[in-house]
């Protein structure tokens, strides 16, 4: 019975999955340790925390292991308070052969004025492996808004770019 809910599974994710179904929202509070000498979020944290959101949902669209390719492009956009509130949300945007992309936003809250304001934003490339370890097939994605369609057009000029760009780094 099992087995066959399995194979029911692997049946039904092989016709893909839309952005929806990889959606991750995280919140943090910023707390001391977050923060560098000037009260502010230490870039690294943010890096972390875009990572680890990235790569749930990487693993969601996947159903299974995934690791870190690369980072985008990434522009700290504003600062972050010590006591501000974080969002840190993504979606995969992009499905490749053996690769997902993974559209991250981070804004920040005010939480005295309740004002919002986005803090960083990057794609995310992840490698979905198997059991040995090797890159391993991942699901279509299944495009469903106009806003899918843009960020879906923009992930892929954005890819042949990086990979282009990895080409000439390795010298
Ligand atoms: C990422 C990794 C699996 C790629 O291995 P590889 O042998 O170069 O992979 P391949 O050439 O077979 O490419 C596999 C997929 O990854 C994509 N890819 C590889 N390097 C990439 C990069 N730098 N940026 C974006 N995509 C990349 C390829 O386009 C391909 O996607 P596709 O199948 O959807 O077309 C490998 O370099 C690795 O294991 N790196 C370490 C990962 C890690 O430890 N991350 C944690 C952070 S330190």
């Amino acid at each position: 019975m099992v087995r066959v809910t399995e194979i029911l599974e692997q049946v039904l994710s092989n016709l893909g999955k839309t952005p929806r179904d990889s959606w991750v929202t995280m919140t943090e509070l910023v707390l001391p340790h977050h923060t560098n000498q000037l009260g502010t979020v230490f870039g690294g944290t943010v890096m972390s925390w875009m990572d680890i959101c990235g790569a749930i949902a990487a693993f969601r669209h996947v159903g299974g292991e995934v690791v870190t390719a690369s980072v985008d492009d990434l522009h700290f956009l504003a600062p972050i308070y010590l006591g501000w509130i974080v969002e840190i949300t993504g979606h995969v945007c992009y499905a490749g052969n053996t690769s997902v992309d993974v559209w991250v936003e981070v804004n920040a809250e005010n939480p005295h004025t309740r004002e919002r304001s986005r803090t960083a934003q990057s794609f995310l490339t992840f490698v979905a492996r198997d059991v040995q370890g090797q890159p391993k097939k991942v699901p279509p994605l299944i495009l469903e808004t106009e806003q899918d369609h843009k960020l879906h057009e923009l992930a892929k000029l954005r890819r042949s770019q990086r990979l282009q760009r990895k080409q000439m780094s390795q010298i």
